[in-house]
């Protein structure tokens, strides 16, 4: 895959992990924004490239059924026979510049067996701090990362696991300075919950990663061939979302007119919303609200918010508004859901 331009958000990145852990950093943003292409890209290209030594491990959630502490245990793990600081041993022998990139944290499958049957997750966040102690020690920083945290958001055993976990965090960060700990959702109501979190004050930051600008959309479709006014359509019914570009860019290598797609493109997105919408047809008042909601969007294409009303809360569920919490607005999640709102309340005239 060919990866575009983060130049901003990977500086910004680097300039968090070269620091000493303060904080535990959320990495949220609309859908289909580019949050795990960006991590992965700074793992595997951008870090080796670092005079520091990293090692990364990299835990996406959305790839597993987590309902459980044991499943979550056994995700944050990764059975694994090799002694990984014996490796290290050996490349810091060889004086060679490296990095270890892991997915999941790999443990020798005796040991995950007897983690597991402990049922205290605190002995699993004692192994790992011990590890990232001794990584440490060896002059490696580690880096964790969890995508789609939200997974785990509603898992009770007696708390809910979420606020063991945030504590570990808290403990990682702010407290031992041991490990930089990144959190990725595109889940607007989970970011919501967690920016309104008392005990995540003052211990966490948020790090926006949107679709990309004007420029660099220009950039890249100028760089494929497209012409002036193709680029100006594909911005127009897109704006800069990283999949839809990149989708544009396929159609136009098979020869598709980018006119007639972008128009079926935005006829599809508006029958999928249109079919979300009236469902709510027959509960009058709240459909109301949904629609004097939407209707902000016929001449702005973001919103300020104050509190997140169930009409709003609805539409986030749907995927169909993204909300910001750090500053407060409210927009759809892709032009094309704008351009999708406002053909929808035109041809219903709602
Ligand atoms: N910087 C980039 N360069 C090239 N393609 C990209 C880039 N960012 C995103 N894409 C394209 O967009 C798709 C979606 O990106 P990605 O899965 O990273 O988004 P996301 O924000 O993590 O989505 P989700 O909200 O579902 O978690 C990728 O599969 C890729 O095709
Ligand atoms: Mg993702």
């Amino acid at each position: 895959m060919e990866f575009y331009n983060r130049e901003k958000e990977i500086n910004d990145l680097l300039g968090m992990i070269r620091q000493e852990p303060n904080l535990i950093t959320f990495i949220y943003g609309p859908i289909n924004s580019g949050k795990t292409v960006l991590m992965y890209h700074l793992v595997e290209n951008v870090l080796p490239k670092q005079e520091e030594r990293y090692a990364t491990f990299y835990i996406n959630l959305r790839q597993y059924f987590v309902t459980s502490q044991e499943s979550f245990i056994r995700v944050l793990f990764n059975l694994s026979e090799e002694d990984i600081f014996s490796r290290v041993k050996e490349m810091i022998s060889k004086g060679i510049s490296f990095v270890l990139n892991y997915h999941g944290i790999p443990i020798r499958e005796s040991l995950l067996e007897k983690l597991l049957k402990r049922k205290e997750i605190n002995d699993a966040f004692e192994f790992l701090k011990n590890f990232f102690l001794k990584l440490k020690r060896n002059d490696i920083k580690p880096i964790l990362i969890f995508d789609e945290l939200q997974v785990i958001k509603d898992i009770k055993i007696n708390e809910p696991l979420i606020y063991r976990i945030f504590n570990f965090f808290i403990s990682l960060t702010k407290e031992l300075k041991l490990c930089h700990v990144f959190a990725i959702t595109s889940d607007s109501t989970f970011i919501e919950r967690i920016y309104n979190e008392a005990m995540l004050q003052g211990r966490c930051e948020y790090y926006l990663v949107d679709d990309f600008d004007k420029g660099t959309v220009e950039r890249i479709l100028k760089g494929k061939g497209f012409s002036k006014e193709e680029i100006e359509i594909v911005w127009h019914y897109f704006g800069g979302k990283p999949i839809d570009i990149v989708r544009a860019i396929q159609m136009r290598n098979i020869g598709r007119d980018i006119k007639e797609y972008c128009e079926e493109k935005l006829e599809e997105r508006k029958n999928w919303i249109s079919e979300i919408i009236l469902q709510k047809e027959d509960e009058k008042e709240f459909f109301k609200k949904i629609i004097s909601l939407l209707k902000n969007f016929e001449n702005n294409d973001s919103i300020k918010y104050k509190k997140i009303t169930p009409e709003i809360l609805f539409l986030i569920e749907n995927n169909i508004l993204f909300a910001d919490p750090k500053k407060k607005f409210l927009k759809p999640q892709s032009k094309l859901d704008l351009l999708a709102i406002r053909s929808f309340l035109k041809e219903f005239n709602v």
